[in-house]
């Protein structure tokens, strides 16, 4: 059922060799037991303020949609290479009118000096206001889904830990971005725009399933990044800079950064390695790097680099001909599975003739099984990475029946790592009843669901 069909080549030596070399990115149950392990203990550590990989953050978020959120809200999305500001109605937590405008974030904005970005950002809400004719004596309450780490100390204060995916502003580190953006706002006069919650997409995901299905408790982003956030009993958390809200609390886990103090290097292979080397962020994010969109065609490319580099695959293609470093998206590896799962070559072939190589001159049938089985073995890896951080979150919670709301670009788009995950997540947690439920848009539905749900809470503690 979660196999990877074995590789078979025309060459029995070379397909030793291959395989010898591949080896390292099967993970093996003792592996798998030592990361489950390597998680629990992680995540106790980080819950109870010691030294951890993951942040397990406290959002101050208390919790989830009850169906009497009401009202007009705005919210922000800034996490990919898109910004987006949305105008959203919602009567009894239904959202009866959504209004979405994209703005592209260009390469100098993203890795520039942070204050251009944050201004940037303004304008576009200025903007925004304008083509939507917004009301300036109002006051509009707004969600910030600001897709980072972040050190939050309220439900509407939060600094950046440290950039990932493809952003790099080094002045924004460590400053709170609510009151940067709040003030690049007042430059654009918009003082009628009150910014009620900072949160992360996978918060997003979270509420915005919540709202579909009650039973939701679990939120994952597999997409450029990926990370989960998951309802914790607010008594286990240790970290409270200001008030708590209720009983639960929602936790951003951050698990990108799972493993970059080293506990993870016992499944590190050459090719992680060399794909961190690359990365913008070097030494960081090392789960990200295992199963993010940002980096699976990479790890996919370096990996067939070094069986070019061994004369075992593509022997007949030049050095020059190769792709180069970050040039194969893993938009490839999801389309390669495809065909895999559907038994045909069409997505590869116009892959390969995209690269400028035609059948038969430049590759043959062998280059084509070792494609498909570099694609099959690392999607597998990430499948099971993903499968077992989720069933440890499951483990821990008091429910027996737990949906998981999921979303991101690598989740949706690769045929067969969704369903690899919910089996190994069902094996791996047997004692729950587990769902995985694709929640769309979270980061933008589910920060006015939050900025809504903060609104409600102080009202309700101005009442006290
Ligand atoms: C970020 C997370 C985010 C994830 C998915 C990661 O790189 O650190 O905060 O939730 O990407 O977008």
């Amino acid at each position: 059922m979660f196999k990877v069909v074995d590789l078979v080549l025309s060459n029995e030596a070379n397909c030793k060799r291959v395989c010898e070399l591949l080896d390292q990115l099967i993970l093996t149950d003792k592996k798998i037991d030592k990361i489950r392990n390597v998680f629990i203990n992680e995540m106790q550590l980080a819950l109870n303020e010691q030294p951890s990989s993951l942040q397990m953050e406290n959002t101050y978020i208390p919790e989830l949609p009850d169906g009497k959120e009401q009202g007009v809200f705005l919210a922000l999305d800034l996490g990919g290479t898109n910004f987006r500001v949305i105008l959203m109605v919602l009567q009894e937590g239904q959202i009866v009118k959504e209004t979405v405008q994209h703005y592209h974030i260009s390469d100098e904005l993203r890795i520039g000096c942070g204050e251009a970005l944050f201004d940037y950002l303004a304008k576009c809400v200025d903007d925004f206001s304008k083509q939507n004719e917004l009301c300036d004596n109002r006051t509009y309450p707004m969600g910030f889904t600001f897709s980072f780490p972040m050190r939050q100390h309220s439900l509407d204060s939060g600094s950046l830990v440290t950039w990932t995916k493809s952003f790099n502003c080094p002045s924004v580190v460590g400053m709170d971005v609510v009151e940067k953006l709040q003030k690049s706002l007042l430059k654009y006069n918009r003082k009628n725009i009150e910014i009620l919650a900072i949160l992360n997409d996978t918060t997003g995901t979270l509420v915005q399933g919540a709202r579909i299905d009650a039973n939701t408790r679990i939120g994952i982003v597999l997409g450029t990044g990926s990370n989960a956030c998951y309802m914790e009993l607010a008594k286990n958390v240790k970290h409270w800079e200001t008030r708590c809200h209720g009983d639960h609390v929602i936790i951003d886990v951050e698990w990108g950064a799972f493993g970059d103090n080293g506990v993870l290097d016992f499944i590190k292979t050459k090719y992680d390695r060399t794909v961190d080397e690359g990365s913008l962020l070097k030494n960081s994010f090392t789960f990200e790097k295992y199963i993010g969109g940002k980096y699976l065609g990479e790890l996919c490319r370096v990996i067939l680099e070094e069986l070019h580099l061994q004369k075992l695959f593509f022997p007949k293609v030049a050095q020059e001909k190769f792709p180069k470093p970050w040039t194969f998206g893993s938009d490839n590896v999801s389309k390669i599975e495809h065909d895999t799962l559907n038994s045909r070559n069409d997505n590869l072939l116009r892959i390969l003739s995209n690269l400028g190589l035609e059948f038969e001159k430049d590759y043959n049938d062998d280059d084509i099984h070792i494609l498909r089985y570099v694609c099959g073995l690392i999607s597998k890896r990430a499948a099971q990475l993903l499968a077992i951080n989720t069933s440890v979150i499951l483990n821990r919670m008091e429910e027996q029946e737990i949906t998981v709301a999921i979303d991101g670009s690598v989740y949706k788009h690769h045929p067969r790592l969704r369903h690899w995950i919910s089996e190994y997540t069902q094996l791996m947690s047997p004692s729950k009843k587990s769902k995985f439920m694709l929640a769309e848009d979270g980061s933008g539905k589910g920060a006015a669901l939050v900025a809504a749900i903060a609104k409600k809470i102080l009202d309700r503690e101005k009442l006290k």
